[in-house]
């Protein structure tokens, strides 16, 4: 008899083939959220899991999942996941890192490039009819090229972004919590600079650090505060490392330019405030997502689930403690 598994939501028909040739598969192709009492019902009886962002692990759900051995996200982030409760209760926790880097770095550069030129904002006035002819001073934006970029979280997406800063000129900035190897600089054009010191010489502040609780509003009113009044915000990291009401305080009174965002605190809900401003250019936490990288973090997350339930170590296992 296969191992059975859940999807929790809908994914590609070769993931599901995929999964098909090895186990048993209930999967949720509708799409709808589980809520955590379905959630838990539908685990009941299985041995693994695809999971997705919003999918909440915890303790109170593994504790009604004897059977669980494996949880695989179809995410690089993990905030979903609590760790220890894994590894407490014998279960495997992946993620897909790697496979999203390139196009979440070239979201990154969409939002820069949106932000700056005010693409958004120009757009709503175009198609609200409001274009009676091409004005000098017409929706001035600020120069991209020749700027200093801030990159806060330098890991494998911040360094993604660094490369792509060279095409445009600027000079890159990074704080990590951690320095990377000076070759890794050297191949970034990076130099390191402390968080403060980031802030308040860079022109465009990009995140891109995961979320946990030493991250939890890493730029609240505090660090706006020492940015530049030109400077604009990037924001496509996790929702919750930005502390949003201080942002939104920070864009109405202009105390920084602008802000791109594709992810929020509380998201899929987010702060109504942010749609009555102009200088910020809004997505719907979609840097991953174009049809290659999907569908890739949707294999590696099934090639995890795989590799656990034949008693291997999976690629990208997060709590290697569960196997001691
Ligand atoms: C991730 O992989 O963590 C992304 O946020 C999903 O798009």
């Amino acid at each position: 008899m296969k191992p059975k598994v859940l999807v929790t939501r809908e994914v590609f028909d070769d993931t599901l083939e995929l999964l098909g040739r090895h186990f048993d598969v209930e999967s949720n192709q509708a799409d709808t959220s589980l809520s955590p009492d379905e959630f838990a019902r539908r685990l009941a009886d299985k041995a693994g899991a695809l999971t997705v962002l919003t999918d909440r692990v915890d303790e109170a759900l593994l504790g009604q999942c004897p059977r669980l051995k494996a949880v695989c996200n179809i995410a690089v982030g993990f905030n979903n996941l609590d760790l220890k409760a894994c590894t407490t209760h014998g279960v495997m926790a992946t993620n897909t890192p790697g496979v999203l880097d390139a196009a979440t770095a070239d979201f990154t550069w969409a939002l820069i490039l949106a932000t700056a030129r005010r693409l958004t904002e120009a757009e709503a006035w175009l198609r609200a009819g409001e274009w009676k002819g091409w004005k000098l001073k017409q929706f001035l934006g600020a120069d991209v090229h020749g700027a200093t970029l801030g990159i806060v979280g330098m890991g494998r997406i911040g360094q993604a972004v660094a490369r792509r800063a060279a095409g445009f000129d600027m000079n890159v900035l990074y704080y990590n919590r951690k320095r990377i190897a000076p070759e890794l600089e050297r191949e970034c054009r990076a130099t390191y600079a402390p968080l403060d010191e980031l802030l308040a010489r860079a022109d465009f502040v990009t995140l891109h650090t995961p979320y946990s609780p030493e991250t939890h509003h890493l730029i609240g009113a505090g660090e706006l505060a020492k940015m530049k009044p030109t400077a604009i915000l990037i924001h496509a990291a996790r929702g919750g490392v930005v502390d949003d009401i201080a942002l939104i305080e920070a864009l109405k009174h202009k105390k920084i330019a602008a802000a791109g965002m594709d992810v929020f605190e509380g998201e899929p809900k987010f702060n109504p405030e942010f749609l009555k401003l102009a200088n910020v250019v809004l997505a719907p936490h979609i840097a991953s997502a174009t049809v290659n990288t999907r569908r890739n973090m949707a294999l590696l997350a099934a090639r995890n689930l795989v590799a656990a339930l034949a008693g291997e170590r999976p690629p990208n296992l997060l709590n290697p403690d569960v196997l001691k």
